[in-house]
């Protein structure tokens, strides 16, 4: 008398369903991980780090003496540029066109009676220059306020 293994009907029967479950397990879990962090991954790659980096050297040299080495702005000098709804509510463009011109102590929107100065009183910085420096402190802002939303 000798035993003869069949192949086991029910588990072959199973394995397909159990495919299926598990793949809609997977995927149900990565719906889930998507809608946790919806938009920090996008939002903090949409920064070409070459553009931080060189902005970051422009701002050190030019901006911070005013605006302080943090951005955080320094009083009777320059404004705060990290919490800035000047900032934050102005596109790329926008702001490119700000600094080109500045704001003059006469400017309606002139708050503290000193001058910004038109591209930060370096004329030698070219619009490429400028730009830079936006992508530089807007990569400030994403590590300062991760979830805000900003306009690019
Ligand atoms: C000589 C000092 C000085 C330098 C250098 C300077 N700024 Fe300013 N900046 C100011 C002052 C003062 C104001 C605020 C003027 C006012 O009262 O509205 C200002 C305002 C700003 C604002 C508007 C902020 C707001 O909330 O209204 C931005 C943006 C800005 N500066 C960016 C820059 C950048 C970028 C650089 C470097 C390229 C730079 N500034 C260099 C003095 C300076």
């Amino acid at each position: 008398m000798h035993m003869v293994s069949k192949p086991n009907n029910n588990q072959s029967s199973l394995l397909i369903p159990g495919i299926i479950t598990s793949s809609m397990a997977t995927l149900l879990f990565i719906l889930l991980l998507t809608q946790i962090h919806p938009l920090n991954v996008t939002k903090s790659t949409a920064l070409n780090p070459l553009a931080v980096k060189a902005g970051r050297t422009t701002f050190m040299m030019t901006c911070a003496a005013c605006h302080s080495s943090k951005a955080t702005g320094i009083k009777g000098l320059g404004k705060p540029l990290i919490g800035s709804a000047f900032f934050n509510s102005h596109s790329d463009a926008e702001l490119l066109k700000f600094l080109k011109t500045g704001r003059p102590v006469t400017d309606p929107l002139n708050t503290t009676g000193v001058m910004m100065p038109a591209r930060g009183g370096r004329p030698s910085l070219n619009d490429t220059d400028l730009a830079n420096v936006i992508t530089y402190i807007r990569s400030l802002l994403y590590r300062c306020h991760e979830t805000e939303p900003y306009r690019r």
